[in-house]
């Protein structure tokens, strides 16, 4: 089977170098030609953890290569993944569905032989049976088909979570959809992945309503939190004793700034818009509120910031430890890390941000922020510190050692990632999120 796979983002990067590492051939596409001119020699457009290494050995094999050439993709490809972004329209919480109505327009005169095409960009409920029909359109007719095959990876574990996922979901309408999906999956199936087949709109529900109910967990924990700052309860032992219940379970209930990322805030926003048109708003009225916790989180954590700081920010040199929106990736898309960092700059503090891997990125999306290299040049002279993504090296700071660096030692710990007694011991001032 000969597989493309449209679109080399997150998404699409990844499931193709990880289809060509199951054995198939495959020919990545993209419009980009300088993001397939990297790939093309192994480098990945973003960070992830592993897939610098996976494109450089799959490349090897032969079995995975890059193009700009949708005509070259339709001839090459018995199966078809759009993995095209969806964002938010600019003013509006609707998803900005160009690219996917973009891909297929341009495939669907191009496809003159039998082929599946699989959906795996996040998309509002409905859309995929007006693609099916934009579909009959093909030159090959009936023999072309469309499945939807929503994707779950998380970034920092992208790669792990294709190779390996806790579940595969299959909208089709027909057996022959569901045995060509079963074939390509068969490793994960044999190794336990259960599969749910289902209808197209179940199909594309499954994923906005998981990314729903994660958003709502994370807003529901952060919620939680400022009952804690006002009756002195700690939010962190709260999430524990609340993760030994099974039926609630302890992930996702970290209190700190929120979810951020290309894909929470935009997914439950696009539900929102979606629900909206369907004549059911009141369904997920309730997102509005997990939104709105969700983005007080960062204007409450500018107050403290403040606070701590006496009073105002004007000329308080600000360490911002972390720019990305969560660890292990240098994506910076609705990142509460800048957005904290680019408030306390607008209230005049003298804000110095640091981060692994998400200088460049964050540099183009506020490029009057300051950035330095390392932990270490941050803190230098600090009047205050604030933890904004929990990276493995800052969480391993050694309070101590940091202490000469700066000029004032206080820590607002923005994703309760420290260890408050460690940090006191050490002459610290610690204040997390929510936490004694
Ligand atoms: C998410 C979904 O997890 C994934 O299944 C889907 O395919 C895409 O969207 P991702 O955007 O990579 O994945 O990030 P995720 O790990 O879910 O974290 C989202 C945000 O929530 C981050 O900003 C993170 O810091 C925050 N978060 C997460 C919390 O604030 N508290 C938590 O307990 C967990």
């Amino acid at each position: 089977m000969r597989i493309t796979v449209i679109g080399t983002g997150y998404l699409g990067a990844v499931h193709a170098a990880c289809l060509a590492e199951l054995g198939f051939e495959v020919l990545g596409v993209d419009s980009d030609p300088a993001k397939v001119a990297a790939l093309q020699i192994g480098q990945p457009p973003f960070f992830e953890p592993g897939l610098a290494d996976l494109l450089t050995r799959v490349l090897a094999t032969g079995r995975l290569q890059f193009t700009t050439s949708l005509t070259e993709a339709a001839d090459f490809g018995d199966v078809h993944f759009i993995c095209v972004g969806t964002p938010q329209l600019p003013g509006s919480n609707a998803a900005d569905l160009t690219q996917v109505t973009g891909a297929i327009a341009a495939l669907t005169p191009l496809l003159t032989r039998p082929c599946l095409v699989i959906g795996k960009s996040t998309v509002p409920v409905g859309t995929a049976s007006n693609i099916a029909e934009l579909l009959t359109a093909a030159p090959a007719g009936a023999g072309v088909e469309l499945a939807w095959n929503p994707e779950f990876l998380r970034e920092g574990f992208a790669i792990e979570d294709t190779l390996s996922p806790d579940r595969l979901v299959f909208g089709i309408r027909s057996a022959q959809a569901e045995l060509t999906l079963r074939s390509i999956y068969a490793d994960a199936i044999q190794a336990g992945a259960p599969v749910v087949v289902t209808d197209f709109p179940t199909a594309e529900l499954v994923k906005v309503a998981a990314n729903a109910f994660l958003a709502t967990k994370i807003s529901f924990i952060n919620a939680m939190a400022e009952v804690c700052e006002a009756t002195g309860a700690d939010v962190t032992e709260l999430a524990d004793a609340l993760g030994h219940d099974p039926r609630i379970g302890r992930r996702f209930l970290n209190a700190g700034l929120g979810f951020g990322g290309g894909c929470l805030p935009k997914d439950i926003r696009a539900f929102m818009a979606r629900a909206d048109e369907l004549g059911v708003p009141e369904a997920v009225e309730f997102l509005r509120e997990v939104d709105s916790i969700n983005l007080r989180r960062r204007d409450r954590t500018v107050a403290a910031a403040r606070e701590l700081a006496g009073g105002t920010l004007v000329d308080v040199k600000v360490a911002c430890l972390g720019a990305s929106f969560k660890p292990d990736s240098d994506d910076v898309r609705d990142s509460p890390a800048l957005h904290v960092a680019q408030a306390l700059h607008a209230e005049g503090a003298l804000v110095r941000v640091t981060d692994p891997k998400s200088i460049t990125n964050a540099t183009d999306r506020y490029p009057h922020l300051s950035y330095v290299a390392s932990p270490e040049a941050a803190l230098a002279g600090a009047d205050l510190t604030l933890l904004l993504t929990e990276w493995r090296e800052y969480r391993e700071i050694d309070p101590a050692a940091a202490r000469p660096l700066v000029a004032k030692a206080i820590m607002l710990d923005g994703r309760n990632a420290l260890d408050p007694q460690a940090w006191r011991s050490a002459g610290w001032v610690y204040r997390g999120i929510g936490r004694r």
